[in-house]
């Protein structure tokens, strides 16, 4: 069997964390304990694009030296102690995620693992890919030693994606977005064995057992990436979401996903739009203000027709201002002429429109409290972005016109 552990590699020695990456050796060390640098960060090292996580697994409690580091540089530590994980949070808001090396064993296909203690070779064995089942070894000493028993390095070097063996979909079935995030991501092939075990598990119907909120935290991750519109192309290539979530999109979904990519929407927006292509998206977790800027997005049917025949500033306004901002985002991008000239229209100069007369102004002109009151405002409003009145005093005029007659208090 090759020697899986190897001498300190040099472009690891260049991380940008380094001095950090000595001084949690060193606190683990007094602790009793090794401690390494843990998959994607080793991954990203190795292959000269490190990126801002840093997470770290230690061979005993990760309780102590959590807090430890957490003295050290004035920030908080949480520790789950049900997990054997704990987050340090620096005074920059940086994390460190510090987890008990363990393993991990399924009860059944696609539910959540048990966990217990056990050496970093095991805790490797338990991970989705080779390349990410390698560590780094921080402990003084042997810093800089690479563990890295399933040949995570050369699986780099040939640029693959390749499960530990062949029960590793059947486990944990959102390994199959996985594959497909990393190898777009980083340019890889998914192995031909990996690829056949990944089909294998989405036909045998395996990922319909997944919750959604873990389907969904999939795409969150996905929605993140730069590379986003070639994921989702090759989730629906593979049928991912029709056998996770029972998802087939319509026929304009993809051009749409393609438009608002390109107009460089956040991750947000393009999670708020993936979800609107779900069927039951109304009853799957997110968040209240996700949920209302998707339904909106996919309720735009009835608004479009309108919006195209409206040439009035005051109509446009009022049939986009119900709208979440997110929904509003989306909408611009993915949306044709002239509807899109016309969201743009309320975006850029219409939204921030403001009167200055308000409701005390009509209290004085002696109207009842009531919902005349918007009404009259509205008007008002209206009369303003489509240039009727311009001034305040042409307001007011008009405030005190359409306030004439219509319920005053009685004296
Ligand atoms: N992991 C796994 N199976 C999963 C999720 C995670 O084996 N379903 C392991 C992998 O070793 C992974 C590590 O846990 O490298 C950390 O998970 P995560 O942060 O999701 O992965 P990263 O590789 O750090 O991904 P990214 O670069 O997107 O942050």
């Amino acid at each position: 069997m090759p020697d899986s552990r190897s001498s300190p590699d040099r472009r690891i020695l260049d991380l940008p964390d380094e001095q950090l990456l000595r001084l949690i050796g060193r606190i683990a060390r007094k602790n009793g304990s090794r401690s390494f640098l843990v998959g994607g960060p080793v991954r990203d090292a190795l292959l000269g694009r490190s990126g801002p996580d840093i997470d770290i697994a230690v061979e005993s409690s990760p309780d102590r030296i959590g807090r430890a580091l957490a003295r050290r540089f004035n920030g908080r530590f949480v520790y789950h102690r049900r997990f054997l994980t704990g987050t340090v949070t620096l005074a920059d808001r940086s994390h460190i995620d510090i987890a008990r090396t363990r393993t991990e064993t399924y009860r059944r296909p696609a539910a959540l693992p048990s966990v217990k203690p056990a050496p970093v070779e095991e805790d490797l064995v338990r991970r989705d890919f080779t390349i990410n089942a390698l560590a780094l070894e921080l402990t003084h000493g042997s810093y800089g030693v690479v563990v890295d028993p399933h040949s995570g390095r050369r699986d780099l070097a040939d640029r693959v994606v390749r499960v530990l063996h062949s029960r590793s979909f059947a486990d944990d079935p959102t390994r199959a977005f996985r594959a497909i995030r990393f190898a777009i991501r980083l340019g890889f092939e998914i192995e031909a064995e990996t690829l056949r075990l990944m089909r294998q598990a989405i036909r045998s119907g395996i990922l319909s057992r997944l919750s959604a909120e873990r389907v969904l935290y999939e795409l969150r991750l996905i929605s993140a990436e730069p590379l986003v519109l070639r994921m989702v192309e090759a989730l629906l290539r593979e049928k991912l979401l029709h056998a996770s979530l029972d998802w087939q999109p319509r026929p304009r979904f993809l051009p749409r996903l393609q438009r608002l990519v390109a107009a460089g929407a956040d991750p947000e927006l393009v999670f708020i739009f993936l979800m609107t292509g779900l069927p039951g998206f109304d009853r799957v977790p997110v968040t209240a203000a996700e949920r209302d800027a998707a339904l909106a997005v996919r309720g735009f049917g009835d608004v479009r027709e309108r919006l195209r025949r409206a040439s009035r500033p005051s109509t446009i306004h009022r049939l986009l201002r119900q709208l979440p901002t997110e929904a509003l985002g989306i909408l611009s991008a993915t949306e044709s002429d002239p509807v899109v000239d016309r969201i743009r229209l309320y975006l850029d100069r219409l939204a921030d429109v403001r009167i200055s007369v308000d409701g005390r102004q009509l209290r004085s002109l002696g109207l009842k409290p009531g919902p005349k009151y918007r009404e009259i405002l509205d008007r008002i409003l209206a009369a303003r972005l489509d240039g009727k009145v311009t001034t305040r005093s042409q307001e007011l005029a008009l405030a005190r016109e359409l306030t004439a007659g219509t319920g005053r208090k009685s004296r």
